[in-house]
């Protein structure tokens, strides 16, 4: 198929940056969207211009790097896609298709596409530790969980960090990556111990990174690569009050 890419390009963080178009011919339908931009990148390389830059590690939906808007919305078109799992048979021969990074005060543009999503990194870290006792290695059944709680951690567990939830909130709210991040362990009996400390200074944290407040217009979930449900929001709320109220911090 022929394609016209308009591409967003800025050469670093202070540049003002912009779009530029290339055209590209004979794309595979069986083509991922990053090897579309590998194959515009070989393009621009042998025409003397610097490539697009663009994040991606694994190429397989579980790494979260591939972050970037398609055509306006996160990931692309695709619902539960992660950019790197799109294919061009998502769309037709003569097509426009629009590429631009992550939009959020708290993701600032390095490069072309890629962001520096950092906060996300140092929220984990400000969660802190999960306390574990060592020793001799239990076995796997020695603290039951209920098989619906199992589930619920096992699903927040699924988020892959990439940002979309921030770059769909039209408040550039961290609420579902966080909620999830609480929840997977705050479900669980291992992660219990350090819950009220871990969503204080968490939620601590996401505020003094600038992201915005949730105000539920569910735009995270919808465009989430992993379905992360919005009940994880519900929960990191009722686990945020509850910490403030019953606090063991003086
Ligand atoms: S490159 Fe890892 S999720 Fe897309």
């Amino acid at each position: 198929m022929n394609l016209t890419l308009n591409v967003w390009r800025q050469k670093g963080p202070s540049d003002k940056g912009g779009f530029k178009t290339y055209k590209l011919s004979d794309i595979s339908e069986h083509m991922s969207f990053l090897e579309m931009i590998d194959v515009l990148n070989e393009q621009l390389l042998r025409g003397g211009e610097e490539p697009v830059h663009f994040d991606h590690d694994c190429r397989e939906g579980i790494c979260g790097s591939c972050s970037m808007y398609i055509n306006g919305r996160a990931h692309g078109p695709q619902q539960l896609t992660a950019t790197c799992q799109l294919h061009m048979r998502s769309f037709k021969d003569g097509d426009t298709i629009t590429v631009e990074p992550w939009r959020a005060k708290a993701f600032p543009v390095v490069k072309d596409l890629v962001v520096d999503r950092s906060a996300f990194d140092r929220i984990i870290q400000a969660g802190g530790y999960v306390s574990v006792n060592t020793g001799g290695v239990p076995d796997a059944n020695e603290i039951p969980v209920p098989k619906k709680i199992a589930d619920e951690a096992f699903n927040a567990a699924t988020c892959i960090s990439c940002g979309a939830c921030v770059a769909a909130c039209k408040n550039a709210s961290a609420m579902l990556f966080v909620s999830a991040k609480v929840s997977q362990l705050a479900l669980l009996p291992q992660g219990k111990v350090e819950r009220k400390t871990r969503v204080e200074k968490m939620a601590a944290q996401m505020d003094l990174e600038g992201f915005g407040a949730c105000s539920n217009t569910g735009a995270c979930t919808a465009e989430c690569p992993k379905g992360i449900s919005q009940d994880n929001i519900a929960r990191m709320n009722r686990e945020y009050f509850g910490a403030k109220f019953t606090s063991d911090n003086v």
